[in-house]
């Protein structure tokens, strides 16, 4: 099969901070109009790996899709357009993505009218491009991050030629407004309001794949939050590699604390963010999320480690002390506060000294929940180019010493939710018993506990009669 390259990614490039002011356009696909023939009678199936932004990105494409007439399948024998959406973030999340493949590259040599893309984190990377393309010949589509509003073109293309497509530019990256979204939930509704990063952690790939940090314009944001409202949307998370930049890039005058505010004024029931860089969280937004109700007691605040040390190493603009004294801030005017972090043990070099002093931040900070990885180099970053003297063994040792910790602190904190009475938003029952339900708390703790399957998408009192480490259970209170 021939090669058509329209644009191929070039790390260089994706790490050139020019500073433009962002630009917006509309969505408008050439071939929407010929995609609803093509589209007509047609399935498509979407396997997403990652994090929320490619969840949203995965429900833009569908939306995009179903524009066009195709109709969903969860069963990749039946499709004929797959898209596999990828992350690059750590190893084994990309060794997934290749399992996957293998699995699904079958399906080309079934139908050799089907359209098999691979977009997302991993294609933006030159050198996994060219080893994706080696190893799966049978893919004739590769699109990536920014180009999202081309989908329907690009399927386009590669439906009526013979030709592998590859459509991934690594440009500064603009805004495109008003594109297809279908959503995953009824009742919980993901909002981007600002695009890509520009921190360059030393160890973290996300910069390169998902370009310069692009905020919405505001009023683009309220009007979407809006039309959740309408259609009766429970709860509300807003999105961005680092929220709390919202609006630098843009001379609007509006930071993300204004996001908050004028968001809750809006009534949404429950509204959540993630993720939050310590680096630019203001007291200003302290303070918005202490004055409303509507948002929720709760914030991601990644630390990553906790020796100031390993901080400089890892490029995070904060020190230790600088972390501590900013949850302490967030404790004493956020009563209530419920912290979740991410942390990365195994650093280039990380000593056990400072891994203990992540074990003592912990301890102190009480997390109620965190994401905990092993360092994994990503070729292109900074860290990547760094001697490692610490063995995987004791990396995993230090995981596992980490993860009993945060479980420990976690245990014992659970048990206070038991007697008190919390709302729950109910999302779904159990597989096993329809009269089983299961929900988050304000506080995002996961509760089980009996009720109607009516009550799905509703925010019920329940009681907490029993704390487990990960889950509550309880009972519903009035009736
Ligand atoms: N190795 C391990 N963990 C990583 N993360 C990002 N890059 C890496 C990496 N190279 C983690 C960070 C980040 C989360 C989304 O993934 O903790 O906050
Ligand atoms: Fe990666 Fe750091 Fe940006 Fe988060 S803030 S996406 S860890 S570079």
């Amino acid at each position: 099969m021939k090669t058509k390259i329209i644009s191929y990614p070039n790390l260089i490039e994706a790490k050139s901070r020019v500073k433009t002011e962002t630009e917006f356009s509309a969505y408008s696909p050439i071939h929407l109009n010929e995609m609803k023939e093509i589209g007509k009678g047609k399935k498509y199936y979407i396997h997403t790996f990652g994090c929320q932004a490619n969840i949203r990105d995965e429900e833009t494409m569908k939306g995009m899709l179903e524009s066009s007439n195709y109709v969903e399948t969860n069963k990749p024998e039946d499709a004929d357009v797959i898209i596999i959406n990828t992350c690059a973030v750590r190893e084994n999340a990309e060794d997934k993505v290749y399992g996957d493949i293998g699995n699904l590259k079958k399906y080309r040599k079934i139908n050799k009218k089907l359209v098999l893309a691979i977009c997302g984190c991993m294609v933006e990377q030159p050198e996994i491009l060219d080893i994706l393309m080696k190893k799966f010949p049978e893919v004739n589509l590769y699109f990536g991050t920014h180009e999202i509003d081309q989908l329907l073109d690009l399927i386009y293309e590669a439906y009526n030629s013979d030709i592998r497509l590859i459509a991934i530019k690594s440009k500064q990256g603009e805004v495109i407004e008003n594109k297809n979204v279908k959503r995953n939930n009824e009742f919980k509704a993901y909002v981007n309001i600002i695009y890509g990063c520009n921190k360059f952690c030393t160890y973290c790939i996300v910069p390169y794949t998902r370009g310069k940090e692009r905020s919405r314009q505001f009023n683009d944001i309220m009007d979407e939050v809006r039309e959740l409202k309408k259609e009766g949307y429970q709860e509300i998370t807003f999105l961005g590699q680092n929220v709390n930049a919202y609006g630098k890039d843009l001379n609007e005058g509006h930071d993300f604390a204004d996001v908050l505010e004028e968001a809750a004024k809006m009534g949404i029931p429950r509204i959540r963010f993630t993720t939050s860089h310590p680096w630019d969280f203001s007291s200003k937004m302290i303070e918005i999320i202490a004055k409303y109700d509507n948002i929720m007691k709760c914030i991601h605040l990644p630390v990553q480690s906790g020796s100031s040390e390993v901080l400089r190493l890892m490029g995070r603009r904060y020190t230790r002390e600088h972390y501590l004294s900013l949850v302490k801030e967030m404790r004493s005017k956020i009563p209530g506060l419920s912290l979740s972090t991410d942390i990365i043990v195994g650093f280039p070099n990380e000593t056990e000294e400072q891994f203990n002093e992540t074990l003592t931040l912990v301890d102190e900070v009480k997390y109620e929940s965190a994401f905990t990885f092993i360092y994994s180099p990503r070729r292109g970053t900074p860290a990547a180019k760094i001697i490692d003297n610490v063995s995987y063994a004791d990396k995993s040792r230090r995981f596992k010493e980490l993860v009993k910790h945060l479980e420990a602190n976690i245990e014992a904190d659970s048990k206070r939710y038991i007697g008190g009475v919390y709302k729950v938003l109910v999302d779904g029952t159990s597989k096993t018993d329809k009269n089983m339900l299961s929900g988050y708390t304000e506080s995002n703790k996961l509760v089980h506990f009996k009720g109607d399957e009516s009550l799905v998408g509703k925010i019920v009192p329940v009681k907490i009669i029993e704390s487990h480490t990960y889950s509550l259970i309880g009972e519903l209170v009035n009736g």
